[in-house]
């Protein structure tokens, strides 16, 4: 017991230039059919500041690692078995419900990709947004209420005074992501957690929504974004974690993802991305398919899926192997020290 609480100490001065520390994150659902892992052994770090990348297919287990970062993980049918987070300094595995509560909103807010899902259908947007404000700043009514209509002119909405007083089904979906950015930002957050918040959007709204987080965003808040979209983790995050079927896979810089990829999974990721060849659109997808969470294998989860597999891939789990500047990948061919892999 003892090693464990000095361990915790001594990570809790390691937190001082982080603001989040996700170690060894393992969380489960149970079902009718049994149970599974949709996160296993997952760990990651974001800086003070820094917009870090999450990508891979679907089912990956992405909005689980999000969700366990404020511990939002419905329960049951979910469960963290282990893993420790801490956040600004602080572990978020031992707070109790209220301090839970504090930090939710406050310190780490969550931009979702159904803006219905945050925004309550019931209540007109000026009560809501005030509501939050009260819950968590030192204002007056009056004060939070024009606070919050400031912030309906600055994400953009056309006659704020007026957009206060609807519902936000009288709202375009465009709009009510624009008010669930504000909801959002107005705290002036550590930590956005920002889950696929376009998906829904037209490809227009979609380019305005994500130049709106860029300019909100204040220089000290750190960003988690999850995102299908190559393209714009390129041009949102710094650095890019890549998950595959319940793993962590390989991390890096932006630069070192895009231009010198490491795992097999992230090569084909990037060779999924469309490109414009001859006038035409090219895009090789990753044969197979991501095998179900009661099936995933003993070694490494891609192996039925690597052109590069080995017999040892079956059995054994790949550690991470550091490629340089913090640039780290977990698969075999790097055992050995190898270079640059083919592109497949
Ligand atoms: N509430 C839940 N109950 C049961 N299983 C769940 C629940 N939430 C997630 N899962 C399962 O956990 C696994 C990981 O899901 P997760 O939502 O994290 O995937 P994802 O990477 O975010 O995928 P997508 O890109 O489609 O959003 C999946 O197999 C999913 O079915
Ligand atoms: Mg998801």
């Amino acid at each position: 017991m003892e090693t464990t609480v000095q361990n915790k100490k001594m990570e809790s001065g390691e937190q001082e230039a982080r603001l989040l520390t996700v170690r060894d994150l393992t969380v489960s659902f149970s079902t009718d059919d049994g149970t599974f892992k949709a996160a296993d052994k997952i760990s990651f770090h974001i800086e003070k500041g820094e917009n870090v990348g999450l990508v891979g297919e679907s089912g990956c287990g992405k909005s689980v690692t999000a969700l366990s970062i404020p511990r939002l993980i419905p329960s049951p049918p979910g469960n963290i078995d282990s893993g420790d987070i801490w956040f600004d300094g602080k572990d978020i595995m031992s707070m109790t419900s209220e301090q839970l509560r504090d930090i939710r909103g406050r310190a780490i807010s969550m931009i979702f990709q159904e803006p219905l899902s945050a925004l309550s259908p019931l209540h007109r947007i000026g009560r809501q947004m005030t509501e939050t404000l009260l819950l968590h700043q030192d204002m007056s009514k009056k004060e939070a209420w024009q606070f919050s209509e400031q912030w309906l002119g600055k994400v953009g909405i056309p006659d704020a005074a007026d957009r206060m007083f609807a519902y936000p089904f009288q709202l375009s979906g465009g709009m009510q992501q624009r008010i669930m950015i504000a909801m959002a930002l107005m705290l002036e957050p550590n930590l956005i957690i920002a889950d696929e918040p376009t998906t829904a959007l037209d490809v227009t709204t979609q380019a305005q929504v994500f130049e709106l987080i860029k300019a909100m965003k204040k220089k000290h808040t750190s960003m988690l974004l999850i995102t299908h979209d190559m393209g714009v983790v390129w041009e949102m995050c710094e650095r890019i974690l890549v998950m595959y079927a319940s793993n962590i896979v390989e991390f890096g810089s932006r630069e070192d993802i895009f231009s010198n990829p490491k795992h097999p999974y992230t090569i084909g990721l990037l060779n999924a991305i469309p490109k414009l060849m001859g006038g035409r659109r090219q895009l090789k997808d990753i044969p197979g398919q991501v095998p179900s969470p009661f099936d995933y294998p003993k070694g490494c989860h891609f192996e039925k899926r690597c052109a590069f597999s080995m017999e040892k891939c079956m059995t054994e789990k790949p550690p991470f192997y550091e490629c340089g500047n913090g640039h780290q990948a977990a698969c075999f061919l790097l055992e050995n020290g190898s270079g640059s892999m083919p592109l497949i």
